[in-house]
């Protein structure tokens, strides 16, 4: 469902990505595992076509539909959803204003209001969300923890086919991680999409359990094999890879 291709990604004329490929099925997770600074973030940034992160080689296919030309709003409509390291803070615009917003975007009749306010109420109750986070400006005010739990009322509401995690684990204690993670791992089972998620820790792969583990080095997947490998790395941290 995605594929990646030769991909080279530059941010500022420095080349970070460099002949990165990947190719993840549907329903699948695969981890992506390197250390701070090898370009974990970059390449989820430049899947989504932010403006810093330039393409300048390589294809990007989601369910076979070429995507490197879409820009970011063209990309989450196709169903992608990032969840940043550090969710944005978006001043004066709230939960409830934006999700109405970007569900309207993908339809062609209007959403019912009744049947929205509905879905969000439930979706609330299910993650455990005060309901009037729903009317609060988006991650504004909000602490470390809130933003992720922010974050699954937007997963949730929007129901995206492929699920970008960059280390959910930031910002949250051992508790709230265990409950954001579950709350997506309940999301997984419920709708199957599929995840690529980043991380440093084998911790949340018990949570998040990955089909594909890969280790990014030099700007490509130097290594890939199964969750095993997630595990040699807990042990033996990245130096055998550096
Ligand atoms: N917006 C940016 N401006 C300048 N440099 C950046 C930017 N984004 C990433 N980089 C640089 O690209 C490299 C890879 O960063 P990143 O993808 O965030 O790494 P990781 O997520 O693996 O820790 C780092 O050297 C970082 O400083
Ligand atoms: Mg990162």
């Amino acid at each position: 469902m995605l594929t990646i291709k030769n991909l080279n990604v530059q941010v500022l004329d420095q080349e970070i990505i460099k002949d990165f490929n990947l190719n993840m099925k549907d329903g699948e997770i695969h981890a992506l595992m390197g250390p701070n600074g090898v370009g974990k973030s970059t390449i989820c940034k430049a899947i989504m076509k932010s403006p810093e992160y330039q393409i300048t080689n390589g294809i990007i296919t989601f369910n076979e539909k070429v995507i490197n030309n879409l820009n970011t709003d063209e990309i989450s409509k196709l169903g992608i959803y990032y969840i940043s390291q550090n969710p944005t803070t978006i001043e004066g615009v709230t939960n409830a204003e934006m999700l109405r917003m970007a569900l309207n975007a993908r339809r062609e009749e209007k959403l019912n209001i009744f049947e929205f306010n509905k879905k969000c109420n439930e979706i609330c109750e299910k993650i455990n969300l005060p309901k009037n986070f729903l009317h609060r400006a988006i991650n504004d005010g909000m602490s470390g923890g809130e933003r992720k739990k922010n974050e699954l009322l937007h997963l949730w509401m929007l129901e995206p086919k492929l699920i970008l995690l960059d280390e959910l684990d930031s910002g949250l204690d051992i508790d709230a991680l265990k409950i954001v993670s579950s709350s997506i791992m309940e999301y997984y089972k419920e709708k199957k999409p599929s995840i690529l998620i980043i991380t440093h820790h084998n911790q949340i792969l018990e949570e998040i359990k990955p089909d594909w583990v890969h280790i990014l080095k030099n700007g490509h997947i130097i290594k890939s094999g199964e969750k095993s490998l997630a595990l040699e790395i807990e042990k033996s941290g990245f130096k055998e890879y550096l």
